[in-house]
């Protein structure tokens, strides 16, 4: 296998990236950058510092000044200016806020940047919404991972539910569209697949069944398997 492999997943919200990507780099033994968590640890510090979400220059001075750290053991930590966000970036209102700062091309500009200093320490697999088409235009192998959004919604309940947040189905899938829909519309950056990504659709796949055609795809590219 090529030394430093560069796996990009690519997707909407609920399409399982997160889950696939942490079983692929288990699995490949790469580090694993969830960069939707660090979206969120800006939107987490916002509503708890009352910084209005539309007061873009604030956000943007705010994220400049933040610090991120990803714990790259198995808890997988999420570490925002030494503060342990991890269960708490993943609140429903978090959730609700979250697109509105990732549109602002300068908080982009710096989470960017994190994130091409953790590829450069080796081998990953990246999770998130531009990192095929921008983060990382030269991954060894992108995959865009889809799924209905009656799916998606449903993945997302059952988390939620296993976590104690009581949310309806209906209330779920309506704020993943709307998110969705502002990830994609956005100007900078937005939700689309790279020319050269493999688009995967999981409605009614399994887990092991998804990782093992990744796995697969990459054993098939032989400059890289
Ligand atoms: O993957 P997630 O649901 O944790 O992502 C949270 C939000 O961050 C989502 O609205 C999209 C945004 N995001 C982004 O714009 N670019 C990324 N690379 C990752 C996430």
């Amino acid at each position: 296998m090529k030394k430093n492999l560069q796996i990009a997943i690519d997707g909407p919200a609920g399409a399982g990236k997160s889950t696939i990507a942490k079983a692929i780099a288990k699995r490949l033994e790469l580090f694993y950058v969830d960069t939707g968590a660090m979206y969120r640890a800006i939107a987490y510090k916002a509503l708890n510092l009352n910084i209005p979400l539309k007061q873009e220059e604030d956000i943007t001075r705010m994220a400049r000044q933040t610090d991120i750290t990803l714990e790259h053991s198995e808890a997988r930590r999420v570490f925002c200016d030494g503060l342990d966000v991890t269960e708490a970036i993943r609140s429903p209102e978090v959730s609700r806020s979250v697109s509105v700062i990732a549109a602002y091309p300068e908080v982009r500009e710096r989470l960017v940047e994190l994130q091409r200093q953790e590829a450069g320490r080796g081998g990953v697999v990246m999770d998130g919404r531009d990192i095929g088409t921008y983060v990382l235009p030269d991954a060894d192998l992108k995959v865009f991972l889809t799924a209905s959004s009656e799916e998606r919604a449903k993945r997302r309940w059952l988390e939620l539910q296993q976590s104690g947040k009581r949310l309806s189905l209906d209330e779920v899938q309506k704020d993943m569209e709307a998110r969705d829909h502002h990830d994609q519309q956005r100007a900078v950056s937005p939700l689309v697949p790279a020319s050269d990504a493999i688009i995967l659709d999981t409605t009614g796949l399994q887990v092991e069944e998804i990782v093992e055609r990744i796995l697969n795809l990459i054993k098939n590219k032989p400059e890289i398997g």
